[in-house]
């Protein structure tokens, strides 16, 4: 077996469904909260699989993280759970500092009596992958060199600052203990079962919607884009094959604005799904006020990956969104199901 954490959330269940895809593969072991970002609907298709075992919980429930560690042996942990949504971390950084560091701190500790415990061929094999971002590095200019692995540590955010704080804790236990860690550091994802409060889903369901597109500030913030299934057979070969303590950051090579973003997805839509009135869905594009501290320009130098592992992504952002969005047209019921009242209400406090 092998535990993820996180795995009803987007990244975590698009990693879940992949990995199960594979018939020689383990089984996996899903603990999860079940957060506003946790979705059992994104992992409908595995009810009648038995390599799938879910577990509604949480990460900084000790009790619970040993039982299953004691219980299921894993051979590995992949530690995608978290709170990961830079606007609410602005609202509310409590949670954040909760779940991504304590709760990070909890998996750990758990994990390293565990794998203490175990005998020499098996404690070799441990692994404990911790997924993280790009967002620790800080904010780029536009003539500065992409993110390596050793650009110092500039979280600006709520939610940057809280992973840097448990990136951290996983490079002082691989350190100290000699615990066997890999982190993977990766630029924005997109792609399915993308919880629409982040810019790409939102988008698609509001221009489908008739609502207007929020940009932030002058939507000339730059991001750059991985689509998910790329970050998740990265995350596989680092898992597989990365050296132990090292950090490898995962990028899509696609340095987007927001604004060209947004426009792009209005392109396809106005082909794929045209406006009644015929009007491109550019028309509903409206600029807003910017996020407090917003972060101007990230992007990723992914060449660690390939030069060590042989990893590049197989998608370019012009093959990505086109899929993302045909996507989200093509799954109305599991949009249905996520667009809850708190939801809602998410949006309401967000745009007025
Ligand atoms: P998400 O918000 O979609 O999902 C997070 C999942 O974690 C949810 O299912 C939620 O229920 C669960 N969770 C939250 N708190 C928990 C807790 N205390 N215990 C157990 N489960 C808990 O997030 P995502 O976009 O899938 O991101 C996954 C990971 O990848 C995060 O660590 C995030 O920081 C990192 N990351 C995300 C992106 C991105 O673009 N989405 C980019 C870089 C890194
Ligand atoms: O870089 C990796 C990070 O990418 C991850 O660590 C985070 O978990 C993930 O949420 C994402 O963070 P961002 O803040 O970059 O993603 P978001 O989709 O929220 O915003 C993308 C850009 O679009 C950002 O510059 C803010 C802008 N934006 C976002 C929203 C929701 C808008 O202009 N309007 C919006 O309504």
């Amino acid at each position: 077996m092998i535990l993820v954490t996180g795995g009803a959330g987007f990244i975590g269940g698009n990693f879940v469904l992949d990995w199960l895809r594979e018939p020689n593969n383990e089984g996996i072991i899903n603990l999860d909260k079940l957060t506003y970002a946790g979705n059992l609907a994104t992992l409908a298709s595995l009810k009648d699989d038995p390599r799938h075992i879910f577990v509604h919980g949480e990460i900084g429930d000790k009790e619970l993280v040993q039982r299953l560690l004691s219980e299921h042996k894993p051979r590995a942990i992949v530690n995608f759970a978290a709170e990961s949504h830079v606007d609410r971390s602005i609202h509310g950084p409590a949670e954040f500092v909760q779940t991504n560091i304590v709760g990070t701190f909890n998996l750990l500790e758990c994990a390293r009596e565990y794998w203490n415990n175990l005998d020499v061929d098996k404690k070799a094999q441990f692994r404990f992958h911790h997924v993280s971002t790009d967002e620790v590095y800080g904010s780029l200019s536009a003539q500065d060199p992409a993110f390596t692995e050793s650009h110092p540590y500039e979280p600006n955010s709520p939610y940057s600052a809280s992973k840097a704080a448990s990136d951290h804790l996983v490079r002082a236990w691989f350190h100290t203990y000699g615990f066997p860690v890999v982190t993977t550091n990766c630029s924005n994802n997109y792609g399915p079962y993308h919880f629409p409060e982040k810019l790409i889903p939102l988008v698609i369901l509001n221009a489908l919607n008739s609502k207007p597109l929020p940009i932030y500030g002058d939507g000339q913030q730059v991001r750059d884009w991985l689509y998910v299934g790329d970050h998740c057979s990265a995350i596989r070969e680092v898992l597989a094959n990365g050296r132990l303590g090292e950090t490898y950051n995962i990028g899509g090579w696609n340095e987007k604005a927001n604004l060209d973003v947004v426009k792009t997805i209005c392109n396809i839509l106005n082909e794929l799904k045209p406006r009644i009135d015929g009007k491109s869905y550019a028309e509903q594009i409206t600029f807003v006020k910017d996020r407090p501290g917003h972060d101007r320009r990230y992007a990723i130098d992914a060449s660690k990956v390939e030069r060590e592992l042989g990893w590049r992504p197989a998608e370019t952002f012009d093959t990505g969104i086109r899929k993302t969005v045909q996507w989200y047209l093509d799954n109305p019921e599991w949009i249905e199901g996520v667009v809850s009242g708190s939801y809602r209400d998410w949006l309401s406090k967000q745009y007025q």
